[in-house]
């Protein structure tokens, strides 16, 4: 199982993408947990302390480990583009609760068609991780539709859009899955986050076809108390975790 968690900022990506990974893990499967959002909270999500994340340093700001590997230095602008890669989960991802954490970091882009070292080593990881592990994947993507231009993407067997009962969202999900089609991607399904009521959800189904909506995770005060408290979502609410059982065995189908 191999899953790319995108959507708008904010509306529970790295909620559904933690609680997804510790229901893997639980079930004895090797779980790989990837953070791809420069702003890095995946960790916290898990399980990890603050202490413990402020050690970890993305592996796209690893600027000696990327130059080393892509080749790259000041007076070459030539770059390997197939640079080792199968290795750095074991050399940097951390383990806690049985899911192993990697912070990716993202690539600051000025302008399209950019080659630089990180963009390089980020791509060939995501598809070594997608193509090649044997863990369970799950990506934590970084908000908005950057990445699907950035051509990182490519590798994803499918996407995870998380949305809210709302038309900004929905938009969101509509941009996803046309670019996803343009890169080969078909399968683009939904996890209808946050929502209140059963008005909540008939303007879901309205708006997202039934093969696509792979189902609801309610507006859940103790989610917010563990974020709040920097804890886990999966230590805090048996609702959600009941509610992400149910869309991983959709997922699954
Ligand atoms: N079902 C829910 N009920 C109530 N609050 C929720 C729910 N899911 C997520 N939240 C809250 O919404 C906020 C954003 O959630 P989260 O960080 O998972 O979103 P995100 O899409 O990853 O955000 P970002 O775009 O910043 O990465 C958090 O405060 C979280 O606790
Ligand atoms: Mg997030």
């Amino acid at each position: 199982m191999k899953v790319a968690v995108t959507g708008k900022g904010g509306v529970g990506k790295t909620t559904f993408s933690a609680i997804l990974a510790r229901l893997y893990a639980e079930e004895g499967n090797s779980v790989l947990a990837a953070d791809v959002d420069p702003d890095a909270n995946l960790g916290l999500a898990l399980g990890f302390t603050e202490e413990e994340l402020d050690e970890i340093t993305p592996i796209s700001k690893m600027k000696d480990f990327v130059n080393d590997r892509t080749g790259a230095s000041a007076g070459n602008k030539f770059l390997k583009l197939n640079p080792k890669v199968d290795d750095i989960p074991e050399m940097f991802a951390k383990d806690r609760n049985g899911v192993k954490l990697l912070v990716m970091g993202t690539v600051d882009v000025a302008g399209a068609g950019c080659v630089c070292p990180e963009h390089v080593i980020l791509k060939r990881l995501i598809s070594h991780l997608m193509l090649n592990s044997d863990d369970v994947v799950i990506m934590d993507m970084e908000a908005g539709l950057e990445h699907l231009g950035r051509g990182t993407a490519e590798s994803m067997e499918q996407f995870v859009v998380v949305i809210e009962p709302g038309a900004r969202s929905v938009q969101t999900y509509k941009n996803v899955k046309r670019l996803a089609t343009q890169l080969g991607i078909n399968r683009v399904r939904v996890v209808a986050n946050k929502v209140r009521n059963e008005e909540d959800e008939e303007y879901i189904k309205s708006k997202i076809p039934e093969e696509d909506l792979l189902g609801f995770i309610h507006y859940n005060t103790d989610v917010i108390d563990a974020d709040r408290q920097g804890k886990s979502p999966y230590d805090f609410s048996e609702t959600a975790i009941s509610e992400v059982r149910a869309i991983k065995e959709r997922l699954e189908k």
